[in-house]
């Protein structure tokens, strides 16, 4: 019994990694190419596990997934690997579409080939779960109800519409070829070995080391946050539990406004790590906005809690505080992902984002 996972040395991929082969303990082979995003590091508690295969390619390469698939004979594919950052999108889809669309039909075929040379009863068990996100949805007015499994699909960035695209393959497979997959659309993560470009993170470095707290436009977009350990659990269910061709929408119903959320941020750190020039919210600064910035998002999470019986295990105030205090005792980590790749792309993304609002 084994796990095919793609894009497993990523943020959730990796914390998805850690959680399965600690709680289920079934090995994992996991194919990931080591982009920018990809790092084993996040892994290093494996290194010696022999539970743990890793393989460094990329989900476009057809002949190694067809190799991995006919070794390893896995029962399920889990797939995290995608080019996942909204702003990298905007400067350059071209990434995007080439992993998330052609990558994630790629990988479809592959599963689709080997699948259907499988003899019952593997055939009647093989799952192929799509990890996906609740920005296929598009935006939510302040007084549109959240996000359910059947809201028509809206995306409005480069990175959401190739999502759209993938999640579109996949239902097509199970439409047309009978593949048993799931698909899963989460709200936004949050928790170690996120990379410091996404919002918490990336707050929490330049905290650390006096700059600005980049907040785009006025502040007043919303997310819906999940702590990362609870996708996990979330995914471990829809794959455990799930039923082929069901779409689960996955939330914390943790909705915040930036601003809000940054402001709780830097208390949590004045209290965790004070700092003697004064509140980290001192360094808040609004600058331009993102273009086509969504404004609102917000999951309504009641199929996979009442057909799964899954539920969050943190708090936003909990799984913030764990969060913090997880980059505050990982100094390394954080040095060894800010290599100069990481300082080029805060000079291309914030370079020219002149400060907008002074105070707000
Ligand atoms: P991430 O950017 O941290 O990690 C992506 C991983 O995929 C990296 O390890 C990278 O090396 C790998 N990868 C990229 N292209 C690849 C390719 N062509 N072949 C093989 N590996 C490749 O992303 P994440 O935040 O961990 O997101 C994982 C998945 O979850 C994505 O599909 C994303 O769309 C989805 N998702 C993310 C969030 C979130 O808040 N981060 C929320 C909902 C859904
Ligand atoms: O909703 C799920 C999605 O959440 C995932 O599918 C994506 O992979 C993930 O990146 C995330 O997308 P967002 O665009 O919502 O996440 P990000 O952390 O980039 O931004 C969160 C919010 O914070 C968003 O409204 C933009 C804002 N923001 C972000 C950054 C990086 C800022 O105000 N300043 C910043 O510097």
């Amino acid at each position: 019994m084994t796990l095919l996972v793609t894009g497993g040395a990523g943020f959730i991929g990796a914390n998805f990694v850690l959680d399965w082969i600690a709680a289920v303990g079934e090995p994992v082979v996991n194919l990931d190419k080591l982009t920018y995003a990809g790092n084993l590091a996040n892994l290093a508690s494996l290194a010696k596990d022999a539970r743990h295969v890793f393989v460094q390619g990329d989900i476009n390469d057809r002949a190694l997934v067809a190799g991995l698939l006919a070794k390893h004979r896995p029962r399920a594919v889990v797939h995290l690997a995608a080019e996942s950052h909204v702003d990298r999108s905007i400067h350059g889809p071209a990434d995007f579409i080439a992993t998330n669309v052609v990558g994630t039909f790629s990988l479809l075929e592959e599963a689709r080939a080997h699948w259907t040379a499988l003899a019952e009863p593997d055939k009647a068990a093989f799952r192929f779960l799509h990890v996906s996100t609740d920005e296929v949805y598009g935006s939510l007015g302040p007084h549109d109800p959240a996000f359910s499994e059947t809201t028509p699909y809206a995306p409005n960035s480069p990175y959401s519409a190739s999502k759209a695209g993938s999640d579109h393959l996949v239902r097509a497979y199970h439409h047309t070829y009978g593949l048993p997959t799931l698909i899963t659309n989460c709200s936004n993560n949050y928790g170690p070995y996120q990379f410091p470009e996404k919002l918490i993170p990336l707050m929490i470095v330049n905290a650390l080391a006096g700059k600005p707290l980049p907040v785009y436009g006025d502040g007043q977009n919303v997310r819906d946050w999940l702590y990362v350990g609870d996708h996990c659990t979330a995914i471990r269910a829809a794959l455990q539990r799930g039923r082929p061709g069901e779409v689960y929408n996955i939330g914390g119903a943790a909705e915040m406004k930036n601003i809000d959320l940054v402001r709780t941020l830097c208390a949590t750190l004045d209290s965790l790590r004070p700092c003697a020039a004064g509140s980290y919210a001192d360094l808040i600064a609004f600058v331009k906005d993102r273009p086509g910035h969504d404004r609102r998002y917000a999951i309504d999470a009641r199929k996979i809690r009442s057909e799964l019986g899954w539920a969050p295990a943190e708090s936003f105030v909990s799984g913030l505080r764990k969060t913090v205090q997880w980059y505050l005792d990982h100094g390394d980590w954080i040095a060894g992902v800010q290599s100069g790749e990481y300082r080029k792309w805060i000079d291309l993304n914030y370079g020219n984002r002149e400060s907008q609002i002074a105070n707000r």
